[in-house]
């Protein structure tokens, strides 16, 4: 009987040394272990032996089955970690990888330009104002000394939502508006969309954008038009830009001018860029005529101020050489991601 303990002990042995399945270990255990298994058909036979061998034969199967379990047990445990480091070693993260990037959107080239054309103003003590898309006849034409049957209506042909009222063809309006709500010293500009009846193409579209300028105070000269809107171009442009101030006509100014920036491009030879001029428009400006203060409650013999109104899609194209208007309103991304 010792005997066969003994071959139990050493079957078991190599047996466990070859397993690595926690279930043919778990197999193992009730094969030798087990109320089944093989150690207690043995123990079960201790009845047959003398006194004498009883209590040695005992002893030796618990030593037997001490060390199957201890075994089984440490076993039991390097299957643990072996199974742990190979999920490790599959689940394995290699943290050098280059990611998916995320597409990130960024500003609308329009409203980055506006951005920086709002940060120079208010860098001047400007403040920022705003009025209706929708807007009263009155404010976008009359107050403005453009009556009823006025030439300069013909070019800002409008869409009329009623006899009086129509989208606004320009920002002006808002200088009324303003002046009719807070007295001078006056300081805003006003950006925010503007709509004609043209027809879409390289150049023209129904819906552009305007920043609207106006100062009102005592003693306000066309030398302050002319040293803030030269400073303006300047930080906008570059220092080395050369203005020049072109005699004009607006219905609400009086002198009104225009405002021309000499060619980036070719510094006033004449070129594609400038049409040959040598100049580009960039504005247009002048001293507020003084019956638009009147209409507005401002004594015109007390103050006086001057008025700018300027395109931002155009301004925008010239900043990055943008040759189509249409470009800005599509949304391709491939467009807008250049900027
Ligand atoms: N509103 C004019 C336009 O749309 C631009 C303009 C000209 C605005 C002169 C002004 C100004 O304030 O003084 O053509």
């Amino acid at each position: 009987m010792l005997n066969a303990l003994q071959n139990i002990k050493e079957q078991a042995v190599l047996a466990l040394a070859q397993v690595s399945d926690p279930k043919v270990l778990d197999e193992l255990r009730v094969k030798y272990l087990g109320k089944k298994g093989e150690l207690t058909a043995i123990l079960k036979q201790m009845g047959k032996l003398s006194a004498e061998e009883r209590p040695k034969v005992g002893a030796f199967a618990n030593e037997v089955r001490a060390s199957i379990e201890q075994l089984i047990e440490q076993k039991a445990v390097s299957i643990k970690t072996a199974m742990q480091a190979k999920k490790l070693e599959q689940e394995k993260l290699d943290v050098t990888l280059p990611g998916t990037a995320a597409p990130i959107g960024k500003a609308h080239p329009l409203n980055k330009v506006l951005d920086e054309i709002k940060e120079i103003f208010l860098g001047m003590g400007f403040s920022i104002a705003e009025g209706p898309e929708v807007e009263l006849d009155y404010y976008n034409f009359e107050a403005l000394n453009i009556p009823k049957n006025h030439p300069a209506r013909d070019t800002q042909d409008t869409f009329y939502i009623s006899d009086n009222v129509v989208l606004r063809t320009q920002t002006s309006p808002v200088q009324v508006r303003v002046m009719e709500n807070q007295k001078p010293p006056i300081r805003i500009i006003s950006p925010g969309r503007v709509y004609r009846s043209d027809a879409v193409d390289a150049t023209h579209s129904p819906l552009f954008h305007q920043i609207e300028g106006l100062v009102v105070d005592k003693g306000i000269t066309m030398a302050d038009l002319k040293g803030t809107l030269e400073m303006f171009v300047k930080r906008l442009y570059g220092e080395e830009s050369v203005v020049r101030f072109r005699p004009h006509h607006f219905p609400f100014t009086e002198p009104s001018a225009e405002l021309d920036v000499q060619c980036f491009a070719c510094k006033g030879e004449g070129c594609r860029l400038c049409k040959g001029e040598g100049w580009i428009e960039l504005l247009g400006c002048g001293m507020v005529h003084p019956k638009v203060l009147s209409i507005c409650g401002i004594d015109p013999e007390e103050y006086s101020g001057f008025a700018f109104g300027l395109g931002l899609e155009r301004t925008v194209m010239r900043r990055y050489n943008i040759d189509d208007l249409r470009l800005f309103y599509e949304n391709d991304v491939r467009f807008l991601d250049q900027f």
